[in-house]
């Protein structure tokens, strides 16, 4: 009797041991049969890295918008590339590595023409073609530049100013940084257009490292150093903001100030009467149009060396004509 228990007992776990293998073959096969086949992955025919100032910045993040706009619309792949706090040599080591990696195109903000020439040259001898998007590098071999014409946006920021502002004009400006080449633009432009009218001085330029905080401890300090200033001009995103914020601070409300981009917060502050200007980017424009531009130049299309986007002044009366145009522009 022991011995027959002994013989069902070992025949019921050697059918279960049998079963349990069945059942793992199946859900194996099946698994398998559920991969797909590598044939049947098809990936964009150009693959174009984009490299931007900051990875978090509002007005870098339009630019990728308008590049993941050109992804919707054409066989391509973008890949959005930034140091997380402006670094001209991050920046270079992400150019560096997009030409190790072979990809077919390059859209860089050259930030500074003398450190990027070398290594946009370097992915143009290596057959890869590099468009320079926000900050050009004229004398590099880029094969074109996209975005604002930042001399002239200078120009109507003055003139703006000059227009706006009666008697004499204090004014003092906080630039995103005294090395880059396009804010340089943007200060050399604001100041040839003030400098025939005798009743403006030009108090100090001072850099803010395209930061909001360090913008308001400038303008702040300056507030209190000159108080004599009654106007401000801010030349990158978010110094406008820094600069509005020093004012609240110290409770100057008849400040002019004019700043760039129609980022939503700057809009919030032109509403509110506490920027009196802004000059107008493309952010958006800029991205899709320097990947439709890349494309272009690789299927031997003809393009301009030099797009400039378009650029202009708005004031409080001009926020409902922006706002039907962005509306109009949603949805499309
Ligand atoms: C400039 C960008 C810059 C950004 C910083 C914009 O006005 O065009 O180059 O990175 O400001 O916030």
């Amino acid at each position: 009797m022991k011995r027959h228990l002994f013989f069902v007992v070992g025949f019921m776990i050697c059918i279960s041991a049998l079963a349990t293998s069945i059942y793992s073959f199946v859900q194996v096969t099946r698994v398998e049969t559920n991969v797909p086949s590598s044939t049947s992955i098809s990936l964009p025919s150009s693959h174009f890295v984009l490299i931007a100032e900051e990875e978090n910045n509002s007005y870098w993040r339009l630019v990728e918008k308008g590049a993941r706009e050109a992804e919707n619309q054409f066989d391509v792949l973008v890949e959005y590339k930034a140091p997380k706090r402006s670094n001209p040599e991050e920046q270079l080591k992400l150019i560096d590595m997009a030409i190790s990696a072979k990809v077919d195109g390059i859209i860089v903000q050259a930030v500074n023409e003398e450190m990027f020439t070398p290594l946009i040259n370097k992915a143009v001898d290596a057959g890869i073609p590099v468009i320079t998007i926000d900050t050009d590098a004229p004398r590099s071999n880029r094969v074109a530049y996209i975005g604002t014409d930042n001399y002239y946006s200078g120009t109507i920021a003055g003139k703006a100013m000059l227009d706006d502002m009666e008697g004499d004009i204090h004014v003092a400006v906080i630039t995103g940084s005294l090395e880059s080449s396009h804010q340089k633009l943007r200060v050399q432009g604001f100041i040839d257009m003030i400098s025939n009218e005798p009743r403006v001085t030009l108090v100090e330029v001072e850099a803010s490292n395209i930061s909001r905080l360090e913008a308001e401890l400038k303008a702040h300090q300056l507030m209190e150093e000159h108080p004599h200033i009654n106007a401000f001009y801010g030349t990158s995103a978010l110094d406008g903001i820094g600069i509005v914020a020093a004012a609240e601070k110290l409770g100057l409300d008849d400040l002019y100030v004019i700043a760039f981009d129609t980022l939503p917060e700057n809009l919030s502050l032109l509403e509110q009467e506490k920027i009196d200007a802004i000059v107008v980017q493309e952010p958006f424009e800029m991205g899709l149009k320097s990947v439709e531009l890349l494309l272009d130049i690789r299927e031997g299309q003809p393009y301009s060396m030099t797009n400039h986007t378009h650029t202009s002044i708005i004031r409080k009366p001009d926020l409902s004509l922006l706002q039907e145009h962005q509306r109009l522009g949603d949805k499309q």
